[in-house]
C-alpha cells in the first residue's frame, strides 16, 4: 500500500481502536501522542492484540520540528488527527489552553502535512458542534452553535479545514462528527480509561459497577423525553474505528473530501443504558435522580444518511454490545491491577 498513515492522538480511545482497524486492514500506521491523556502501554497492549511492533512515537502536535522529523523520516500519505483535549468542564475553565491544544495543534499540524505535501487528513470533530439542535434525528447540514469552549474549538477547527479546501482543492478532509462513543475491544486490553471522576454516563456506570463509586447519578427525569432522562445515540468504538478506515479509503479513492456524522441513528436514554449495563454485569445498578446537568441536551441523535451514502458506514453493534464489551474491559482492568 502506497504511504503510512498517522494518527496524532492514536494513544488514546477512539486511536486506539483505530489503529487496530487500520493495520487489520493492511495499513501501516504511526502513533504520534504526548500521553496527555494516555498511557504509553497501550502500544504494547496494541502489539500484543495485533501480534506485530506498534510504531509510535512520542511528541507533540504543537511542535512544529518533531513533526518535520516525523515526515521527512516517514512517507506518510494521510493523517488522522484525534489528537485534542476533550472535558467540557475544563474547557471552561481554561478556554486558552483549549484553543492552545486544539485550534493550534491543528494548524501547526496542517503546516507541517503542506511542507511534506502530505494533503489528506481525517479530523475527529463531535456531535457538540450542533448545540442544542433544531432539528432530531440531526443532519451535517444543521447550523453549528456550540455552547462551550471545547464545542467552539471544534467548529474553529472544521472552518479552518473548509477555508483550506476552498483555497486549495488539492486537500481532502473527511470530517467526521462522532456522537457518543461507547464500549471497548473484545480482547479486553484497551478501552476508555478516564484518569478522573468520569463525567461520561457510560464510564461513571462502569466504575458503579466494578463497585468503586456507590451509585450513579441521573442528571434530570423531566425532559421531553420517552422515559423523562436524556437521549443519546451511543456508537459502539469499533463501529467508530471503522468509520475511520471508510473515510481514510474514501479520500485516498477520490480526492474528495466529507463532512459525516457517525453515529447509530438511534436514540437511548440514560435508564435504557443503566438497564443495559445491569445486564451485561448481571446486577441491578443503584441510581438516584438528580437535576439536570446545566448546560445539557435533551436528545442528541445522528441522521446516517449521509455516512451510509458517501462512505458506505452502518454500525453493527448494539447496546448490549457496548456494555458488554465495557464490562468486560473495567474487569480485566481490575484483575490486572490487582497485587
Ligand atoms: P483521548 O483523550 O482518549 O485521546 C486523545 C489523544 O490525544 C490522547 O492519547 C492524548 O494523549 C493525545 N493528545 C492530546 N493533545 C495532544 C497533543 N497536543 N499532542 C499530541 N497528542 C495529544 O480522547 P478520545 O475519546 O480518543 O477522542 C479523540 C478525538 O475525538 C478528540 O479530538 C475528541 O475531541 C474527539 N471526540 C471524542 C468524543 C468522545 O466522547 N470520546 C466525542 C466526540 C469527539
Ligand atoms: N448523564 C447522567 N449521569 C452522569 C453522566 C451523564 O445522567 O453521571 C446523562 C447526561 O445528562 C446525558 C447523558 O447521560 O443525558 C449522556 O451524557 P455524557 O456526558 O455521557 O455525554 P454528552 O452527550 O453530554 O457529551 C458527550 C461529550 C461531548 C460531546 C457529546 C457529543 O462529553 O464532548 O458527547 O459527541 F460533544
Amino acid at each position: 500500500m502506497a504511504g503510512k498513515i498517522l494518527l496524532a492522538g492514536g494513544a488514546g480511545y477512539i486511536g486506539s481502536h483505530t489503529y487496530l482497524a487500520l493495520v487489520a486492514a493492511g495499513f501501516e500506521v504511526i502513533i504520534f501522542d504526548n500521553f496527555v491523556n494516555s498511557h504509553p502501554s497501550v502500544t504494547e497492549r496494541l502489539a500484543e492484540i495485533s501480534g506485530a511492533p506498534v510504531t509510535c512515537v512520542t511528541g507533540d502536535v504543537r511542535d512544529s520540528a518533531a513533526l518535520d522529523r516525523l515526515f521527512a523520516e516517514h512517507d506518510i500519505a494521510a493523517v488522522v488527527h484525534f489528537a485534542a483535549l476533550k472535558s467540557v468542564a475544563d474547557s471552561v475553565k481554561d478556554p486558552l489552553g483549549y484553543l492552545d491544544n486544539n485550534l493550534g495543534g491543528l494548524v501547526t499540524l496542517l503546516a507541517a502535512m503542506d511542507r511534506a505535501r502530505c494533503r489528506n487528513l481525517v479530523f475527529s470533530s463531535s456531535a457538540t458542534v450542533y448545540g442544542i439542535p433544531d432539528e432530531t434525528p440531526t443532519p451535517e447540514t444543521a447550523e453549528r452553535r456550540a455552547m462551550n469552549p471545547y464545542g467552539r474549538s471544534k467548529i474553529m477547527c472544521e472552518e479552518v479545514l473548509e477555508e483550506l479546501a476552498t483555497a486549495d482543492p488539492g486537500w481532502a478532509f473527511g470530517i467526521l462528527r462522532y456522537f457518543n462513543p461507547a464500549g471497548a475491544h473484545p480482547s479486553g486490553l484497551i478501552g476508555e480509561d478516564p484518569k478522573d471522576v468520569p463525567n461520561n454516563l457510560m464510564p461513571f456506570v462502569a466504575k458503579v459497577a466494578i463497585g468503586e463509586i456507590a451509585q450513579i447519578k441521573v442528571f434530570g427525569n423531566d425532559y421531553p423525553t420517552p422515559d423523562g432522562t436524556g437521549v443519546r445515540d451511543y456508537i459502539h468504538v469499533e463501529d467508530l474505528a471503522r468509520g475511520h478506515l471508510l473515510s481514510l479509503q474514501s479520500l485516498l479513492s477520490t480526492g474528495q473530501g466529507h463532512v459525516v456524522n457517525l453515529g447509530t441513528g438511534k436514540g437511548q436514554s440514560v435508564l435504557d443504558v443503566i438497564n443495559a449495563y445491569s445486564a451485561a454485569c448481571g446486577q441491578d445498578l443503584p441510581f438516584v435522580f438528580e437535576a439536570r446537568r446545566p448546560g445539557d441536551v435533551p436528545i442528541y441523535c445522528a441522521q446516517t444518511d449521509l455516512a451510509k451514502s458517501v462512505l458506505g458506514f452502518e454500525t453493527e453493534k448494539s447496546l448490549a454490545d457496548m456494555c458488554e464489551s465495557s464490562w468486560h474491559w473495567v474487569t480485566s482492568q481490575a484483575h490486572l491491577k490487582r497485587p
